[in-house]
Formats: C-alpha cells, structure tokens, sequence
C-alpha cells in the first residue's frame, strides 16, 4: 500500500509522512525488531470461537488495534482527518487525533466514533490549555501527551514548503507562519499530566515512553497510560525498538494502567506478539496514512479491519480465544 500510496501523493507529503530523524535506524530496524520474537502456541484448546473485543479505558471496542495520531491528513485525502475518523469508526476502532490536524476538532468528533485527542505542552500554556479543553467540549475520551518532543527531531528527508492550504488552522499549527509559543515546550515536567487532568476530567496517557522507571513516575505523576513509542523513529534517532522496549515497561506498569505500544506494527502477528509482550492495544500510523491517500476513508477501515483478521487469525492459531488469554508463554526470544 506504500507504493501505491507513493503514487499517488505529492512527493514532497510522501516524504514528510515517511520520513525518520537521523540516519533513520529506529525507523528502519522498527518492523524487524518484531519479528525477532518467536510464538510458543498453545494446542487442543478450543478455538472454534476467537474474538478481538476489548475495553479501554471504559470505552468497549471490537479491536485492539487503533489510529496512532499523525499530522496534516490533508495532505493525503481532501477531506483529511474527518475521512480518517470515518474509517477508522467503521472499523469498530479508536481514532488518537494529532494535534496537527488539520481539519476541525468538531468536525473531526462529529464523523468519529470514540476519539482522544493527542497533546503537546506547548510553551504557550494557554494555548495547550485552549486545545485541551477544546478536545473535552467536543468529546474525547482521553487525552494523550506526547512527551517524546522537547524539540522537533531533524528528519533530513523532509522538504518545506508542505503542500497544504493556507488557512488559520494550518497557521496555527505553525505551517505558515509560526506563531509565538506554539513549539513544544522542552521544560516540561510531570506535573503536566496533572494539569492536564485537573484542566478536562479526562484521563490522560502519557505517549513516547520507553523505559520502565519513567513509566512509574507517569504513573505517579497520575497518568491513566502509557504509550511506549518512539514516535516511528521521527525524534531521537537509535532510540530503543518498542518492540524490545515493551516488555520492561508492561513489567512495570502493566497492572494498573493500559500500555499502549507503536512503531512497526504492520501485521496481526505483530499484534499478536505486543499484546504477548503486555501491550492493552497497539496503534499503527503510517499505514493508516497510506491507506487513506489511496482508498479515503473505507482505505483506513479495510487497512484496520484486515489487521485485526490477521490478529483473530493468529491468535487461534496460537490457541487463545480472547485477549485476555494472550500472556508472555506465547513468547521465547529474540
Ligand atoms: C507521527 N507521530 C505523531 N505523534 C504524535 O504524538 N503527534 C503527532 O502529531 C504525530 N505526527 C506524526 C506524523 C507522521 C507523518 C508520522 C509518521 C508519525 C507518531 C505516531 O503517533 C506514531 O508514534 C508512529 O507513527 C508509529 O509508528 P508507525 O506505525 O508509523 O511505524
């Protein structure tokens, strides 16, 4: 689906959503790391019967794998996120809205089945503070804040200008003209997560950890998750795959908040080892802008709907009905 979504996009989009920091090995090693895992299936259970529900954070959906949040889907499809909430609602998923988007949060909330909204602590607290509470009016479940961004990594790959409208939305993400305050703030500390909290009532995840002892201190701090990522290999270049990340941070903190995972996951397998290695729920992004630049909102449904078949399929292979039986024997190595 990358090369026929490669077809399709302005070269210059293709390269922004591609593109890794660095020499790109976090990017390159992510899919593999993965793979490095091997299954110890389970047999003569009965498997006649395999399902893929779950509930997060409250919330019931028919599948564990979820829209990772990703920037300016106007680049791959005229009705941007709006399109992508669409599919991704068809496919009984969740949608984590960046917060560059660039449709809309209330027309993005109105397509969208349950939705959270993704967060950076910007240096203008005010504005973090608009956008969280704008996500809350509108109805997200969560928010996520993404703590894996004190500055934006340097992706050589990626050329400006982008080819995106000129509007006060894409302004206000800093596209255009950059406003003052609106880059992250690099002095943010954990107490971000309470604010935040205290600020909407929502739970807050915490996205972009890959270590076990600042998965306590989020925690800690009051995080309601966490998301190991290292944002598909876009900030600190040799950072750690998640896919060997993972277990350490489950280990830590996996009995009383959701661990989410990203970075790589293209497979049901994939799926299927993360929630071994004691991920809740993965999110996949790229993938879901591929599809999307290729086939709109039922491209994103399919790409979810397809992964989530391959997900029911291994797991009754591996001899597990539902997620709650998938459990670290499944998994030897790497
Ligand atoms: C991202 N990611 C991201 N994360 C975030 O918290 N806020 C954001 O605005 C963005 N924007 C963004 C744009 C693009 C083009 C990409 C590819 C990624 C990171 C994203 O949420 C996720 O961590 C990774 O994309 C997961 O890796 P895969 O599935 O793309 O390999």
């Amino acid at each position: 689906m990358e090369e026929q979504a490669r077809a399709v996009l302005d070269p210059a989009a293709y390269d922004f959503y591609a593109a890794g920091a660095g020499d790109e090995t976090s990017l390159a090693e992510a899919p593999g790391a993965w793979r490095t895992w091997r299954l110890l299936p389970r047999v003569l259970r009965d498997v006649s019967r395999v399902r893929t529900t779950l509930d997060l954070l409250g919330t019931p959906l028919s599948s564990p794998v979820l829209a990772a949040p990703t920037a300016f889907h106007l680049m791959a499809d005229p009705e941007g996120e709006v399109a992508t909430a669409r599919g991704v609602a068809a496919a009984g998923s969740l949608l984590v809205l960046s917060s560059r988007a660039t449709r809309r949060v209330e027309e993005v909330a109105a397509a969208a089945g349950p939705w959270w909204q993704q967060i950076y602590a910007l240096r203008d607290r005010d504005a973090t503070a608009r956008t969280a509470e704008a996500a809350a009016a509108a109805g997200a479940g969560a928010l996520v804040l993404t703590v894996d961004a004190p500055y934006l990594g340097t992706k050589p790959r990626v050329r400006r200008p982008l080819p995106l409208p000129d509007n006060d939305l894409t302004r206000a993400v800093g596209l255009h003209t950059r406003g003052p305050g609106q880059e992250q703030d690099p002095s943010t500390g954990p107490e971000a997560i309470g604010r935040l909290h205290r600020l909407t009532g929502l739970p807050v995840l915490v996205k972009g950890v890959l270590r076990a002892d600042d998965a306590r201190h989020c925690v800690q701090a009051g995080a309601a998750g966490v998301i190991v990522s290292n944002h598909g290999g876009r900030q600190l270049d040799r950072a750690l795959s998640t896919a060997h990340a993972l277990r350490a941070v489950a280990h830590e903190v996996g009995t009383e908040v959701p661990v989410l995972a990203d970075g790589g996951i293209r497979t049901g397998t994939d799926v299927l080892t993360a929630l071994a290695l004691g991920a809740h729920a993965v999110l996949i992004g790229r993938p879901v802008l591929w599809a999307l630049a290729v086939a709109g909102a039922s491209g994103v449904q399919r790409l979810l709907d397809t992964c989530t078949e391959e997900l029911s399929d291994a797991m009754a292979l591996a001899g597990v009905r539902t997620l709650s039986e998938i459990g670290p024997d499944l998994l030897t190595g790497p």
